[in-house]
């Protein structure tokens, strides 16, 4: 096909060489960016010998998170898996519940709907952000979920539809004044998964607590590690103290006697692991703004490929950009061989040392995701076979000129 020359991966990988190098070693998708202030903040954990439950990082760490954000109250978990569960619980999500969520996200978001017995409802993205669709997801609510006084509910299977949880895809928040909207309308809890967005901001605000609450994830792939972690957000001072209760076994406060008042789970983030997200929290901007020059380079790379798409945030947000992202064919010309194209480039890519990674498979198309209820996931299924992640490591940015704007 002549639209797509014949050596279009080399052009592309050409492209991604001209932005980050290549050919000498290999350019992973994302490294954790550790420095000394990180390597003394952990070795004096170490020393003080609280390195579990108990100890003074946690809190600070939490404190500091939500003046970042610029919420009332953080409350760190082991992972974000763990803090989306908590934030679900928290939510009121109970068994036989279902939970709308994008179909274009990390397999955490509808496992985290799993673990509260409830089931995946899955909604379709927009093209621009990768992010939740409101119009489309308006447009279904319409259609299948019945509004009663008592709750909304799914007009084929008769379930109570209880939360929506926005996923912001690569660091580009989803529109959450939208679908806050739709979910006043509807009743539904507003439950962000901003597992990926540390940093991204709306309208100014950090994300993560634009509804009820929100999840973070430090893993060691993400924007700042605690090597492994993460973090509830919310506004919510109640919800907060339940969720830290609930996290921490339920354990009754006494010096001595192990009392627990209702059943709760050992999620809490570690003293040991919170230590080394302080010093990385107070290098977040700095981070970020490596990030922003890093796509901008990558968007003026990829500006004359018209068969390509490099995602860039909208005028009302400022993304973390985490991990740099191409559409491959945005207009669709390649059909059902757009897949194989990107297997091309994927492969060419791997064989030069460029880890560039493919967007991970829709749930709806997982097994145990299968037959979940779901609306028109027309939008996901264009994008799943054209998504490609770049290396997006911050130090890639660090020495790069101007001023972030992709
Ligand atoms: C969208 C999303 N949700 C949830 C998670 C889960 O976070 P964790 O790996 O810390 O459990 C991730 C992690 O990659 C994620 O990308």
């Amino acid at each position: 096909m002549s639209f797509f020359p014949h050596g279009f991966a080399e052009a592309f990988l050409s492209r991604v060489a001209s932005v980050v190098g290549g050919g000498e070693g290999v350019v992973p998708l994302h490294e954790p960016d550790l420095g000394e202030a990180e390597r003394r903040s952990v070795l004096a954990c170490l020393e003080s010998t609280f390195v579990s439950t108990v100890g003074e990082h946690t809190p600070r760490f939490e404190r500091l998170l939500a003046d970042y954000v610029g919420c009332r109250e953080a409350v760190g978990m082991v992972n974000g898996t763990a803090a989306l569960h908590m934030c679900l619980l928290g939510a009121g999500v109970r068994p036989g519940d279902e939970v709308v969520l994008p179909s274009l996200s990390f397999v955490a978001t509808a496992n985290a709907v799993g673990y509260c017995g409830a089931v995946p409802h899955f909604a379709d993205v927009e093209p621009q952000t990768l992010c939740l669709c409101p119009d489309r997801l308006r447009d279904h609510l319409r259609r299948h979920v019945d509004r009663r006084p008592d709750g909304a509910f799914n007009k084929e299977t008769s379930r109570r539809v209880a939360a929506l949880v926005p996923m912001h895809a690569f660091g580009h928040p989803a529109k959450l004044d939208d679908l806050r909207a739709l979910c006043v309308e509807y009743g539904l809890a507003l439950v962000e998964d901003a597992a990926q967005a540390l940093g991204t901001r709306l309208d100014g605000r950090g994300v993560g607590a634009f509804g009820l609450c929100g999840a973070l994830s430090f893993n060691g792939n993400k924007i700042i590690t605690t090597g492994g972690g993460g973090a509830v957000l919310t506004d919510d001072p109640e919800l907060a103290a339940w969720i830290r209760h609930t996290a921490a076994t339920a354990k009754k406060p006494h010096p001595w006697k192990f009392s627990h008042d209702q059943p709760g789970f050992n999620y809490r983030l570690p003293n040991l692991n919170a230590s080394l997200g302080i010093p990385q929290l107070r290098r977040i901007e700095e981070l970020v703004a490596a990030k922003r020059r890093l796509a901008a380079a990558y968007a003026a790379a990829f500006a004359d490929i018209a068969q390509c798409r490099f995602v860039a945030e909208r005028p009302e947000a400022r993304s973390n950009y985490w991990l740099c992202t191409v559409v491959l064919d945005p207009r669709g010309e390649l059909g059902d061989r757009a897949e194989e194209l990107r297997a091309e480039v994927l492969a060419a890519a791997h064989g030069r040392g460029l880890l560039l990674r493919p967007v991970w498979e829709p749930l709806h198309t997982l097994p145990m995701y299968r037959r979940c209820p779901k609306g028109d996931l027309g939008v996901t299924e264009f994008l799943a076979p054209r998504i490609v992640n770049l290396p997006s490591s911050s130090h890639l940015g660090r020495a790069l000129p101007g001023d972030g704007t992709a």
